[in-house]
């Protein structure tokens, strides 16, 4: 039975074993011979400056580029923090822009995604000039532990610990519930409609990638489809109850990846912005293809430690009985 903390893969995992995998088929594509499998390195490639993916297999970029679907217009050229950068607390952008002259909310918005505050540019750098140590994010926590309020009765954990913490610098905090409410606002650009439920997004993953210390945030949205006999016939336990999240095509859009500006390790400028994109698991694709283990195809898992090394998770729920109250808990 399975009653506490399961994402979703572990779940489908269990369901699959018990279940002998009688209800679908396993895709049997496979990679034309002349072309090496994608790795996630190659898709953090493609996602940084211009130098590292000009080291890619033409075609094998190619193909990862046709399945990103970006949330903020995607720039690897774009110039560093200091040619534009705005305030979360504030509101205010700094920059060469015209004084008199206003950015809409979505210029706003891009660019704190490109060139985000100060203090995630810190951490940013932090995590590079680690080496991707996920110690050094996590030193940047405070110890203070504050109790995940259970969820619809307390049978259903959604998060690794029952108890949460904060980063220490506030607009840390407030940035990863910028990025929650972005992808929430601007799915439906990209045609995809997801909601800040405990079915549907409430979780990503800190991670450093394995190769550039890169700081990222993979999130999974989509997170407990509805039981339905014919289309999701698997019983994910408690947390699954009252779903109201469909098993259909949108769940090929369920991983969401940010990545934090990237600095150079030998100066204090920067290689590359920001990036939100949704990484499409579409099963005529590649990620769908070489990045997606063949055991939750069906899930369209992306795995956060193919990325690199997680360092936290980030929840964001809403904890209201009548209203709605969202709060951040790191575990
Ligand atoms: C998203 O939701 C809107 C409003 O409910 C609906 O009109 C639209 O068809 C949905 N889009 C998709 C891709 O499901």
């Amino acid at each position: 039975m399975v009653n506490s903390y399961t994402p979703l893969r572990f779940t489908i995992f269990i369901s699959f074993s018990l279940a002998a995998a009688s209800s679908f088929k396993l895709s049997a594509s496979h990679s034309p011979s002349s072309l090496p499998k994608a790795t996630a390195d190659d898709l953090l490639s493609v996602l940084g400056p211009p130098s590292a993916a000009s080291t890619l297999n033409p075609i094998v970029s190619r193909e990862i580029r046709s399945c990103l679907k970006f949330l903020v217009p995607f720039k690897p050229d774009k110039s560093g923090p200091e040619s534009g950068r705005c305030s979360l607390r504030t509101g205010l952008c700094s920059g060469k822009i015209d004084a008199v002259e206003r950015r809409s909310k979505f210029e706003d918005d891009n660019s704190l995604v490109w060139w985000p505050p100060e203090p995630i540019l810190e951490l940013a750098r932090l995590a590079v000039d680690s080496g991707g140590d996920p110690g050094a994010i996590q030193r940047t926590l405070d110890p203070e532990m504050i109790p995940v309020p259970g969820v619809q009765g307390s049978k259903c954990q959604l998060t690794r610990t029952p108890y949460g913490r904060h980063f220490i610098a506030e607009e840390v905090n407030s940035y990863i519930e910028f990025l929650f409410r972005l992808i929430e606002s601007r799915g439906p650009s990209i045609g995809f409609n997801v909601s800040l439920t405990r079915y549907d997004l409430f979780h990503g993953h800190l991670f450093l990638a394995s190769e550039s210390g890169r700081l990222g945030i993979l999130f999974h949205a989509k997170e407990y489809p509805a039981y339905d006999k014919k289309v999701f016939p698997y019983n994910m336990g408690y947390c699954q109850r009252g779903s109201d999240v469909k098993y259909d095509d949108s769940m090929n859009l369920r991983n969401i990846l940010w990545l934090a500006p990237l600095p150079s390790k030998s100066t204090p400028g920067w290689l590359a912005p920001g990036v939100l994109v949704v990484l499409d698991a579409h099963p005529d694709g590649i990620i769908y293809r070489d990045l997606i283990p063949n055991y939750v195809k069906f899930v369209r898992t992306i795995y956060e430690d193919d990325l690199g090394t997680t360092a936290v998770d980030v929840n964001y729920l809403n904890v209201g009985a009548q209203e709605p109250d969202y709060q951040l808990f790191i575990c």
